[in-house]
């Protein structure tokens, strides 16, 4: 169904697997057009709770954007290049429903940017991660600037923008790129056991926060009177109250 991209979705978690390992999973158009449609899939989706974002093979979660097709822009192309993947890797970040990025080896470039756009990321010990791109005379182009800053500070951001520098998952850990490092063997399970723990809870509640994340305390506090309103929270409540698991149906 997809060129580059494994989809499943196996009982409520979708599995996007990037599939292009002979290049480390480097986004070409077609990958990034891939993405584009498997992330409409699954906001249209209302079986999909969470989804887990990785890549194929034992080596890359993704090696960047594919140099091959960077080389040849110029800089009309390269701007409408920047913008068109700042769409795609937007739609992920605001999609909704948490998106775990099982980081499975190289994340370098707009791999690093990609895993940043999900709600959160488990690293493998072999993950490492880098925005390379001023060793190849650009900068990132898919809000690594941005989004970097945000997850790790200024400085930390800086620092690794305009060295280049490649850094290990225990550092991507203590800097906060990641929230947990496991080994290799044990990630799809870990990020698996996290999402059924986000499946348990009321899934408006879950896109609740994801919203509140995004946009700020008057919002907060508008989701927070609406969550008040849904049949979920009176369930949630009243569950506790009576010492039983609640029945949530998303409501
Ligand atoms: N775009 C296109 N092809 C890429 C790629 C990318 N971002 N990253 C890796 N590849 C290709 C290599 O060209 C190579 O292809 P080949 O077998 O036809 O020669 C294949 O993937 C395997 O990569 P290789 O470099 O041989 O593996 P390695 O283990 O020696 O090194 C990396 C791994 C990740 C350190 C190295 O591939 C690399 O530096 N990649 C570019 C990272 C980067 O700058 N990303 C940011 C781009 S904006």
């Amino acid at each position: 169904m997809f060129e580059n991209l494994n989809y499943e979705n196996k009982s409520g978690i979708a599995f996007v697997t990037v599939n292009r390992p002979a290049v480390l999973n480097a986004l070409n158009t077609a990958t990034m057009r891939d993405l584009r449609s498997v992330f409409e899939q699954i906001k249209a989706d209302d079986t999909v709770r969470v989804v887990i974002l990785t890549g194929s093979g034992d080596k890359a979660f993704v090696a960047g954007a594919d140099i091959n097709e960077l080389a040849r822009l110029d800089a009309v192309e390269g701007k409408d290049y920047s913008l068109g993947g700042q769409a795609v890797f937007d739609s992920i970040e605001q999609l909704g429903k948490p998106v775990i990025a099982a980081v499975n080896g190289y994340a370098l470039g707009g791999g690093c940017e990609l895993a940043m756009a999900c709600t959160f990321r488990i690293a493998s010990e072999n993950a490492v991660f880098g925005q390379p791109e001023v060793k190849l005379g650009i900068i990132p182009g898919y809000g690594g600037t941005q989004r970097l800053a945000r997850l790790v500070g200024r400085g930390q951001a800086a620092q690794m923008l305009v060295t280049g520098e490649i850094i290990k998952a225990a550092e991507a850990l203590r800097i906060g790129l990641v929230n947990q490092v496991v080994a290799h063997q044990d990630l799809m399970a870990v990020a698996e056991g996290i999402a059924k723990k986000i499946m348990a809870n009321a899934p408006l509640a879950v896109k609740f926060c994801l919203d509140a994340i995004d946009r700020g305390m008057e919002f907060e506090a508008t989701l927070f009177g609406l969550s008040c309103a849904t049949e979920d929270m009176k369930e949630g409540t009243k569950a506790f109250l009576e010492k039983r698991a609640p029945n949530f149906r998303g409501k």
